[in-house]
Parts: structure tokens; sequence; C-alpha cells
């Protein structure tokens, strides 16, 4: 039996991507049953697939979440901070599983998104590519052997010139990463950008620099520098592809679990 998925942010970058990946069938057994967007952008009414650039799927795109929800089996969200907080009571009420790609929630939009994982299996990741989850646990390690020997850390990311947050959160999930290697708390560490006269780098702080311009997919690094030496560990997304593929990966994985909030690295087996 095929995995009813419905697509949260259906007209959007990610939202495309996905319903392509669907419709194309790179990974098996998932169906599309819905496709939500805002009623102000311009193919609300028409096919899913079509609007997608990839084959008809017979779902029309629509704003009412509610009318295909309960009775799918996952919906994945790529659409804005207070899109994903503001539906957590209901998805929680209707019993859908939830793929969260959406960045950027503050920490009382986080806390409704923990509070429907206790009701429902929920799957969330700044990034949900296998290159980026891989690196943060090789950036873990490397913060740990490196920082007590006076390492300094430093995250540099870019990205095209529509991304609304920064720091990305991919950013932060390196940052993460990087602090829990080092023995630091990233809520302490974290230093955004640096302007005027910020004096000179305290041993702890992790600074965050976000570059923005054209059509970058996303590129991180993550640089730790020490006396006479840099290690830099990159990554770079060539195509939005890596990130839907994860989260229909995400998508088939969730639906068999119980209620309870999940990272990529538990999707991944990592
Ligand atoms: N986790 C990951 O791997 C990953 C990868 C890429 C992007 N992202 C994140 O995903 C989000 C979307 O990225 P994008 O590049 O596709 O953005 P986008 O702006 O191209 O698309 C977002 C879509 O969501 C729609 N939307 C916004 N609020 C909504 C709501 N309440 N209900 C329904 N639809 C709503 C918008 O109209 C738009 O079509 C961002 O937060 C981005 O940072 C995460």
């Amino acid at each position: 039996m095929s995995t009813k998925v419905v697509i949260q942010g259906a007209a959007g970058r990610m939202g495309k991507m996905l319903i392509r990946c669907i419709q194309e069938q790179k990974v098996a057994g998932l169906e599309l049953a819905g496709a939500i967007d805002l009623w102000d952008v311009p193919d609300i009414g028409k096919d899913a697939g079509l609007a997608a650039g990839t084959k008809e799927a017979g779902v029309k795109l629509t704003t009412d979440l509610a009318a295909v929800a309960p009775g799918a089996d996952v919906i994945i969200d790529f659409t804005s901070h207070f899109g994903t907080a503001g539906n957590a009571e209901r998805i929680a009420e209707w019993k859908t599983a939830w793929v969260i790609g959406t960045t950027g929630l503050s920490d009382a939009e986080l806390a409704e998104v923990n509070k429907a994982a206790k009701k429902v299996p929920v799957v969330m990741a700044g990034n949900m590519s296998l290159g980026i989850n891989l690196l943060c646990n090789l950036v873990k390690e490397a913060a740990k052997a490196l920082h007590a020997k006076g390492y300094d850390i430093e995250v540099i990311e870019r990205h095209h010139n529509q991304k609304k947050d920064a720091p990305s959160g991919t950013a932060l999930m390196l940052g993460k990463a990087a602090a829990d290697g080092a023995g630091l708390d990233l809520n302490k560490s974290q230093v955004d950008g640096r302007t005027g006269m910020p004096g000179a780098r305290t041993k702890d702080e992790i600074g965050f620099h976000a570059v923005r311009g054209g059509d970058i997919v996303g590129d991180h690094t993550v640089l730790m520098a020490g006396t006479g030496e840099m290690i830099e560990l990159s990554h770079r997304a060539t195509s939005r592809e890596t990130f839907a593929m994860g989260a229909l990966n995400a998508a088939a994985w969730v639906a068999q679990q119980k209620p309870g909030l999940y990272s990529m690295q538990d999707v991944l087996g990592l």
C-alpha cells in the first residue's frame, strides 16, 4: 500500500521539487494526496503536477489543508516559520505524521512543534541531505579534537538572494554539532557576524557569517583555524533534489514511527 503524502508549500521552490520527485517515483511507494499553498500564488486551482513542471498528478493545488491532511499518512512542510507553527495543533489532532524542513522557527514556534510531537511522529531537520547530516558528525569529531587545542570555530554559509532567515538552519545544525563536540553551549557561544569594534575574538565563541546572492542552492563551511593551519569542512548543494530526496525518505520512514520528535540522523541511521 502506498504512503499518501501532502505537500505544504507546494508552489514554492522545495514544494515543486518534492512534487516532481514523487511524480517521477524517485522514492518508491509514495503517492501525492494533496498540494497546499497560500491563496495568492498564481497556480492555485491548477493540477499540482503540471504546476510543478512534471506529469499530471490528478491533485489540484489548493489552500485547504484540512480537506486533505486528516486522510493522508504524512504532511511534508516547506513553508515559513509561522505557517509551520500555526498548523501544529490541528496536525496533532488529525494524527497525521509530519516532516518539517522549514527553518527559522523561534523558540515559541518550536515549542508548538514539540507539543504536537507528543501526539504524532515528527521529523524535523534544518537540512535533509545525507551529506550535511554526515558532515555534522565529522564536525563534531573535529571540534572535539581541536577546540581544546585552541582552534577557533567559525561557520560560513552562502544562499540565494530570496532566502529569508539567517543564519541558515543548516549553519545552526553545523554550529550545534561543533558546540557539542567542543563541549560548548551554542546559546552562549553563537556570534552572528561581526561589525564595528567587537574586540578580539574570545576562545569559546562560534561565529556565523551569512552571504546572500544569485541562485546559490546552499554552501556551508565550518572553519577551524589554529596557529599555522586551517581546516575547512565544506558541503555544497548543487540541486534542491538532495533535500527533497531526504524529505521523501523521511516521509516513508516517519509514517511507521510512534509519536515523538525525530531528526534526520534517526532517519538515516547515522
Ligand atoms: N530542511 C531542508 O533541507 C531545507 C532545504 C531547503 C529549504 N529549506 C527551508 O524550507 C522553507 C521553504 O523554502 P523554499 O526555498 O521552498 O521557499 P519558497 O519561498 O520558494 O516556498 C515556500 C512556499 O510556502 C508557501 N507558504 C508560506 N506559508 C504557507 C502556509 N502557511 N501554508 C501554505 N503554504 C505556505 C509560500 O507561498 C511558498 O510558495 C524555508 O524555510 C527554507 O529555509 C529547508
